[in-house]
């Protein structure tokens, strides 16, 4: 599992699932075909914490700032968000005053939201807990969710679960992570045991109909490698902006409906499997150092599917104290701090935090300038 990073003691306890999604040529929703069980992936030791990153807190404080602008504007406003993590939305919605609660069940996350004043449930959203949000708080005009309604097999639960807490007139936006970027640009690292559906904006307008909810708004979003932000709203509550007649309708340009897209996918894919490890193996026939950067859920798709072990990269850096010390989960390299990273610099960094591209390579620019070199390997095997 992507965030089950162990320590040294655990290995050869560790669980596996076989990694693999399916297609519905119905409603053209893609998902994982096996569940990993809930309590095995979310809980108290859940070691992601979405406030690492600079360019998503910047993100989050926007998407805060845009919902108490356009939603969150009556006198006694109610928000929840799902999958509340650290609280890197909540937070300002908190500072501006207004009612709010998040939901998650990683107890550690949640902790840190709690300390910074959020209001957080530690528990897993879904139909029963959204009832009794709904009795003790009564209704909410904003229901937000964050790289998160992706994550939860349960789905009809959740939509059940926003039908019951929602407003008549208010809004259920969630932001996930694009099947069409994902095909575009062969993100397959982006499939992993949380990743349970990779939505379009064709699947969720089927799922949000058969809820009695009407898909009204989508936006793109630049985070994660391509996202969508989805509104919904009850069904003829509000009239749907043209921005999904739009997207419909690239997605169709795109073929996210054929079949064949998917066969291509899966080509694309084995392609950089073999670019991939080969480059790696040269590099360590030759001896060059090669390093990780980023113990990013993603990467443990990559190295699991890949086979890199240790002995092709002989650590990953990461500034999430929680990974640190521990190994990668499947793979078993070592996650140590970015302090590691220039002691001393290695010849190669394979950038598994290709999302924070920017970020990482403006910190560490010192690497590039002493002859150092990022692999990055979507959408194809390169050398910065
Ligand atoms: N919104 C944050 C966190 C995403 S990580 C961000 O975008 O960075 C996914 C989060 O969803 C985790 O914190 C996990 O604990 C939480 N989660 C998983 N299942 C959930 C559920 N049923 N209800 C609420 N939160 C859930
Ligand atoms: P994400 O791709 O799921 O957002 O995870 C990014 C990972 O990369 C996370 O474990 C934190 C790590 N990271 C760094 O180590 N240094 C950085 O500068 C950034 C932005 C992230």
């Amino acid at each position: 599992m992507s965030n089950a990073f162990l320590t040294p003691d655990q290995v050869g306890t560790e669980s596996f699932f076989r990694l693999a999604i399916g297609f519905c040529t119905a409603c053209t929703m893609v998902q994982q075909l096996e569940e990993v069980p809930r309590g095995k992936m979310f809980h108290t030791d859940y070691p992601y914490r979405s406030s690492g990153s600079a360019l998503m807190r910047k993100h989050f404080e926007q998407a805060a700032l845009h919902l108490l602008e356009t939603e969150l504007t009556g006198n006694d406003a109610f928000a929840v968000e799902i999958g509340s993590n650290d609280g890197v939305m909540l937070k300002t919605v908190k500072e501006a005053g207004v009612r709010h609660l998040g939901v998650d069940p990683s107890g550690g996350a949640a902790d840190v939201a709690t300390r910074k004043g959020i209001r957080v449930r530690v528990d897993f959203f879904e139909e029963s807990s959204a009832r009794l949000i709904r009795e003790t708080d009564g209704p909410a005009d904003v229901i937000y969710s964050a790289n998160t309604i992706s994550h939860i097999a349960y789905i009809d639960s959740i939509l059940r679960g926003v039908e019951v807490l929602l407003a008549p007139n208010g809004v259920f936006v969630f932001e996930d992570r694009y099947l069409g970027d994902i095909i575009e640009h062969t993100y397959f690292d982006q499939i992993y045991d949380e990743h349970f559906y990779l939505f379009a904006v064709q699947s969720v307008q089927a799922l949000a109909a058969r809820f009695g909810f009407e898909l009204v708004d989508v936006e793109r979003l630049a985070v994660h490698g391509g996202a969508v932000r989805y509104t919904l709203a009850r069904a003829g509550a509000r009239t749907p902006r043209s921005s999904v007649r739009e997207m419909l309708a690239r997605e169709r340009a795109l073929g996210l409906a054929d079949p064949a897209t998917y066969a291509g996918f899966a080509n694309n894919i084995a392609k950089i499997r073999a670019d991939l490890v080969s480059l790696l193996r040269s590099l360590h026939e030759t001896g060059h150092r090669v390093v990780g950067y980023g113990a990013t859920s993603k990467s443990a798709t990559v190295t699991n599917y890949c086979g890199i072990g240790p002995e092709l990269v002989a650590f990953v850096c990461d500034s999430t104290p929680e990974k640190q010390g521990r190994l990668t989960p499947g793979s078993n390299i070592p996650v140590w701090s970015p302090a590691a990273f220039s002691n001393p610099y290695p010849d190669f960094a394979l950038l598994f935090a290709w999302n924070h591209a920017d970020e990482i390579m403006a910190k560490e620019r010192r690497f590039r300038a002493g002859g150092g070199r990022w692999i990055l390997y979507v959408p194809d095997v390169h050398i910065v």
